[in-house]
């Protein structure tokens, strides 16, 4: 197994796994039983299949193979609940996820018990290092699924005629909630006061490139297709400071981004096309002004206008590019550029679930989180589009068994993306980190830095 092992003592890993485990019932706190059948659009599913689907991995990888005497809880379940690896067992279509009225959720929640207390038992016994290897995988997994939780929430609520708001149902998991919750207050209240004002200055921080290297080294988790390190040559480039802005790509588009072909690639003018895309997915016109709805509900754009540009797809951050004059950097440059930098900005933790605005320091005012002030984050907000494709690095060797199908099998026809995004938990993303998702895909949290 090309995982790198957990260095942390079994006592740690049992937190981690515990913390993770008491965190996705957190995010599904807000949601009635009928939010979580919901499953609005192919990319997503719903909320009872993710608690179900989490579950399924610990007991499928670890408690199946490693707890002596393990029981199932249901026969049906390991195929059930089984997402897409086709050498573990067959499996239902995705699209049928939202027809799974039965197992009710007080049962799913049970199965949670369930495995949660067999790990319990197998922490108190001594894991093999392979189970440890396996835990941690899963406890990164679940983490991936709470970020895919709160994403796919986003959409449901959005095709929700009543357009709820998660966040003001109330968050759980997240620190200092009534001070936020003012904040967006602050925020709506605010309005069209100059929120351009504030945002740091859009500058290029130059990189002298040269051979460089990429990719996951020493201790601590990651994910096979961070692996090997190798070496990459890189030309003289530079980055964006911050993200490109709400406010800056309505530019775009009141420039006729989207009616004018010379922008796009060919593969995203078809898109446009054949999806009637005017805005970014989450992008309501009325009255001639824009609105955008987050997981805090509808918002001005007014409101937003400082804040990064998400929901957008890889087509779509590459005419932005291109009709600025600069382009996607790639992902070698991206990680270069991050590499040694804190993991610090708007992710999952700061609880603000809206890709915020970035703050020249020193100024106290304004909606952003702390974290943001700086301007200078490389993680958090959304995922950047990078211009490369999804591929396996020099050496590449998936996952032994059928969690070799975690990764590898969708190095075709996708594009990847960096750095995380407001529903990212911290522990879950580093400068190494690959995702990847289709150049068409919208419902991510997904948005551009420019380069040149
Ligand atoms: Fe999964």
């Amino acid at each position: 197994m090309s995982l790198i092992a957990s260095t942390l003592p079994e006592t740690s890993l049992a937190e981690r796994f515990r913390d993770v485990r008491r965190r996705t019932l957190g995010i599904c706190k807000p949601l009635s039983p009928e939010d979580m059948m919901v499953q609005s659009c192919p990319e997503a599913s719903p909320a009872k299949w993710h608690l179900a689907h989490t579950t399924w991995f610990f007991e499928s990888f670890v408690l199946r193979e490693f707890l002596p005497g393990y029981r199932l809880f249901k026969g049906d379940f390991p195929w059930l609940f089984n997402s897409y690896y086709e050498s573990f067992s067959p499996f239902p279509e995705k699209k049928l996820r939202a027809s799974f009225s039965r197992p009710s959720l007080s049962e799913v929640l049970a199965y949670r018990e369930h495995i949660d207390r067999a790990m319990e038992r197998l922490f108190e016994g001594e894991p093999e290092p392979e189970a440890l290897r396996r835990i941690e995988l899963g406890a990164n997994h679940e983490e991936q699924h709470q970020e895919l939780l709160l994403t796919d929430i986003l959409h449901a609520f959005f095709t929700n005629p009543l357009r709820p708001s998660y966040r003001d149902q109330g968050t759980e998991g997240t620190r200092d909630q009534g001070s936020k919750r003012a904040r967006v207050q602050e925020n709506r209240e605010e309005g069209t006061k100059g929120p351009r004002e504030r945002e740091v200055p859009l500058e290029f921080w130059r990189f002298d490139g040269g051979l460089c290297e990429a990719g996951h080294q020493g201790a601590g988790f990651c994910f096979d297709n961070e692996l090997p390190r190798h070496r990459v040559w890189l030309e003289p480039f530079a980055l964006a400071n911050r993200l490109v802005t709400c406010g800056e790509y309505a530019e775009f588009i009141a420039a006729g981004g989207y009616s004018k072909p010379e922008f796009w690639l060919s593969a995203g003018w078809a898109a446009v096309k054949a999806n009637g895309w005017r805005a970014p997915l989450y992008w309501r016109k009325e009255d001639g002004e824009w609105h955008v709805f987050t997981l805090c509900g509808e918002l001005a754009l007014a409101q937003l206008a400082s804040a990064p540009v998400s929901h957008i797809s890889h087509y779509e951050a590459d005419a932005y590019a291109r009709w600025t004059g600069k382009r996607l950097p790639t992902e070698f440059e991206w990680e270069v550029a991050a590499e040694g930098r804190p993991v610090e900005g708007n992710l999952l933790e700061s609880g603000w679930l809206i890709p915020a605005p970035s703050v020249e320091s020193g100024q106290n005012h304004g909606p952003a989180p702390l974290q943001n002030r700086s301007g200078a984050n490389f993680f958090g907000d959304c995922w950047v589009w990078t211009g490369s494709t999804y591929l396996g690095y020099p050496g590449f060797r998936p996952l032994s068994g059928a969690l070799g199908e975690y990764n590898g099998k969708f190095m075709s026809g996708q594009m990847v993306l960096r750095g995380g995004s407001c529903v990212t938990p911290a522990a879950h993303i580093r400068a190494t980190y690959r995702n990847f998702f289709s150049p068409e895909t919208r419902w991510q949290f997904s948005g551009i830095r420019l380069a040149t």
